[in-house]
């Protein structure tokens, strides 16, 4: 596959900054691009032209909501906009009773470090924190499988491994969580927008996500779905007045608790970030996430050949069913590395003694050759 199934050279002229860089921190950053400007340009005209202009500015967070629902599979109703997916997880975690028999977190090695800090802190309200390890950079079902018991409340294994791309198998997991009774939490911020991901087929309980990398947005806004029946079962004590059935009755007596996902919201929303939150996701669903599914995965195991055939140390699973763009290889400093690579034109993103390589739906073969042969340079010029 040497193109993909869409106008790469359309989707690439959207985004400036392809011009003089090579582009592989999608795992980090997403770049600025034609239809999210617009979208904050759009946002700042009506803040200039009418000071405050609340029913639109809430109808553009409805539309990112559904934007987002719409992008993995979704009913709006079951999702709750969020300001970053620690937020998003702690409103989730502070909803969960840990008081009973069931009241262990089982977490996996592969969580965002945020994500297993948010159900550490649970541990003050009576939940057990225990883990799932990364083995050669990834996990398997069968420690899953050992793991989970009765006493399990909740699992929490994020799709794609923030540190090499792995893929967890979501629905093997779901299904072993659910056997034992145990509700499954996904942080799917490092695969949403490389592919498509239905999160009811999934088997997921809980779907989170931020918008900046692959969604093609900024910091401030994300977002967390919940199995429809669900959400009746959370008290988020992380709440807010958003989280209410009617917020705009001000009803400082009375807490309610809105239909749905909704009552995870909290304070006010981010208006800035919806509206350029929406135009990514829609940009992305407008190409269409099939065919960006089939190209990402494309990049992705050229990265794996190409880093082989330079000799480079993959971190990781090589098996591009299991893969999310992101690649990672060794290097002593990945910092270094980065800042190097930076100065041959190429964006890419250090995480420890590792480099990682994150092309999205807008990269070429080319960049990817060109990324692979500035960090082969880089290595073979010693030091990092
Ligand atoms: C998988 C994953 N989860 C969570 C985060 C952090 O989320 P936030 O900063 O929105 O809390 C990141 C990266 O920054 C990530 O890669």
């Amino acid at each position: 596959m040497g193109s993909p199934d869409y106008d790469l050279d359309a989707v690439r002229r959207r985004i400036p900054l392809l011009r003089p860089l090579v582009l592989m921190n999608a795992c980090s950053h997403a770049p600025q691009s034609e239809p999210t400007r617009a979208a904050a340009d759009a946002y700042l005209a009506s803040w200039d032209r009418d000071g405050m202009d609340w029913d639109l500015w809430m109808e553009e967070v409805e539309r990112a909501r559904s934007a987002f629902a719409r992008l993995i599979g979704a009913e709006p109703a079951d999702v709750a906009v969020a300001t970053s997916v620690s937020q998003a997880t702690a409103s989730v975690a502070s909803g969960l009773d840990y008081s009973g028999e069931r009241r262990r977190v089982l977490v996996s090695g592969a969580e965002f470090p945020t994500v297993a800090h948010v159900w550490m802190a649970q541990e003050r309200f009576g939940a057990e924190v225990t883990r799932v390890p990364v083995r050669d950079g990834v996990t398997f079902p069968e420690d899953y499988e050992a793991a989970l018991d009765e006493r399990t409340l909740v699992v929490s294994a994020c799709h794609g491994y923030y540190q090499n791309g792995f893929k967890q198998d979501i629905p093997v997991i779901a299904e072993l969580a659910h056997a034992r009774g145990a509700l499954l939490y996904v942080d799917a911020y490092q695969t949403l927008g490389t592919a498509r991901f239905d999160a009811p087929a999934s088997g997921a309980d809980f779907v989170a996500s931020g918008c900046l990398k692959y969604l093609m947005g900024i910091p401030g806004i994300a977002f967390v779905w919940v199995r429809p029946g669900l959400a009746e079962r959370l008290r988020p004590a992380l709440t807010g007045w958003f989280g209410r059935r009617e917020p705009f009755a001000f009803d400082a007596e009375r807490l309610d608790w809105a239909e749905g996902a909704r009552r995870l919201d909290l304070g006010t929303p981010p208006v800035l970030e919806a509206y350029i939150a929406r135009a990514g996701m829609e940009w992305l669903m407008d190409v269409g996430l099939e065919a960006i599914g089939a190209w990402t995965r494309t990049l992705g195991a050229r990265l794996v050949e190409g880093g082989r055939a330079r000799g480079l140390e993959l971190l990781g699973t090589d098996d591009p069913d299991r893969k999310a763009p992101s690649t990672a290889f060794a290097c002593e400093d990945g910092h270094a590395v980065e800042v190097a690579l930076r100065e041959r034109g190429v964006l890419a993103s250090a995480r420890g003694p590792a480099i990682r390589l994150a092309p999205h739906f807008y990269s070429s073969l080319e960049d990817v050759e060109r990324a692979l042969d500035a960090l082969a340079e880089v290595r073979e010029g010693g030091g990092a």
